[in-house]
């Protein structure tokens, strides 16, 4: 018997190793192994009491139905309301479109501007997802490289250096998932001015928006929104900001007829997000000060972990990080360990750092770095001690 008859574009998807990792490292603690997982890219704490309350007081109230395709025009205001509260961006509820999680919103906006053969710059280090889902539009992506010694911090020279002339879009993502860096203002407002120049649109993805360490703050593309309005897309969650990954809700702003677009797309793919996770969200957007608190309890506990994990990462020889920004991952350089523990790469030393130390991580190949590991510090601190401890003994042994 022959097997179904898979599509060309389903063949070529790169299988994600975040999940074959979380699967490894799952089946390890099933048999009793105590697994130190720092491969996790979900907030490990619980969603805010008031939201879940909210969602639960949705089902009750019977708001259980299909939604306008864009979202409950209440919550695309909220969503408006943000970026002109926070960023100053005079924009409306028609630039606003509801997805489930900001993957759908990154997702159909690709599929609402490119066409086959079309150039997308992706800045690598890079999510899993971006490659992919421009590569789904028929797109090809071209990778501009950032590099550790700069802090992993994208610039429009690199942009200049790596992207065609036909180039059609860019998706930079900040605070960064894998490396944690956070793009400056005024290297932010040089890569939408070459945007501009070359009539690209960026895809601006500032899921880890309310994460920020040191005292950094946070500059969203929608702060340029009065100058390159119809250039920018910024897609959003409330999944890591409220841990509400299981909720799916996140959302794109983006010019006018950009989202009527992408709405279409979504009509007739997913139709709406969850009426009960957007109820929820309406919430969580109009009560400031519960959600600010809620948010910065969060942000308290993910500092002290990240300090604990660059502390314990002193101990472990022949690494180096820069240190996180923003976001909740350190992604170090490894691969002086490759030839002293003849290693081939990251995908090896991750398999043996699970099997030997019981340390999950993710490689740092299917980020687009083959010399770098990710450590999530969304884990207890307790457990991002002991899995440093058990990593710089296990790497000092060799
Ligand atoms: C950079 C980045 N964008 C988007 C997402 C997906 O977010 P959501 O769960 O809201 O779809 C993730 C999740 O890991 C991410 O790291």
């Amino acid at each position: 018997m022959t097997g179904p008859r898979l599509s060309r574009r389903v063949q070529e998807l790169c299988p994600s190793s975040t999940v074959a990792v979380g699967k490894a490292a799952k089946t390890l603690a099933a048999s009793g192994v105590d697994v130190v997982d720092f491969g996790l890219g979900e907030p490990d704490f619980p969603t805010p009491d008031f939201v879940a309350r909210a969602g639960i007081a949705a089902i009750e109230n019977g708001r259980t139905k299909y939604t306008d395709t864009a979202g409950a025009p209440a919550l695309r205001e909220a969503i408006a309301e943000k970026y002109r509260r926070e960023q100053g961006a005079a924009c409306r509820p028609e630039n606003v479109l509801v997805t489930a999680g900001a993957k759908q919103a990154v997702f159909n906006a690709c599929q609402a501007l490119f066409d086959p053969d079309d150039e997308v710059a992706v800045f690598s280090p890079y999510w899993v997802s971006f490659p992919e889902m421009a590569r789904l539009a028929g797109a090809r992506p071209v990778f501009v490289g950032t590099r550790l010694e700069d802090g992993w911090r994208p610039t429009a020279a690199q942009l200049e250096k790596h992207a065609g002339p036909g180039v059609k879009g860019v998706i930079l993502n900040s605070p960064n998932n894998p490396t944690g860096a956070v793009v400056p203002r005024e290297e932010l407002e040089r890569i939408l001015d070459w945007c501009a120049r070359r009539g690209a649109t960026l895809i601006f993805d500032e899921t880890y928006d309310r994460f920020l360490y040191d005292g950094r703050e946070h500059v969203s593309a929608a702060a340029f929104w009065e100058r390159h309005a119809e250039r920018i897309v910024v897609t959003g969650a409330a999944s890591k900001t409220y841990a509400m990954t299981g909720w799916r809700l996140g959302w794109a702003l983006a010019p006018r007829e950009l989202v009527s677009a992408m709405s279409s797309y979504q009509s007739h793919s997913t139709s709406n997000a969850s009426s009960i996770s957007q109820e929820a969200g309406i919430l969580a957007f109009a009560d400031l000060v519960r959600s600010d608190s809620s948010v910065a309890g969060m942000l308290a506990q993910y500092a002290a972990r990240r300090s604990a994990m660059l502390e314990g990462m002193r101990a472990v020889p022949g690494i180096e990080a820069a240190p996180p920004e923003g976001a909740f991952y350190v992604f170090p350089r490894v691969s002086s360990l490759y030839g002293r523990m003849t290693l081939s790469g990251s995908e090896e030393m991750c398999r043996r750092l699970l099997a030997e130390a019981h340390v999950a991580a993710v490689p740092g190949e299917a980020f687009g770095e083959d010399s770098c590991i990710r450590l999530s510090f969304a884990t207890p601190i307790e457990k991002v001690r002991e899995g440093m401890r058990r990593f710089a003994e296990w790497a000092g042994k060799r």
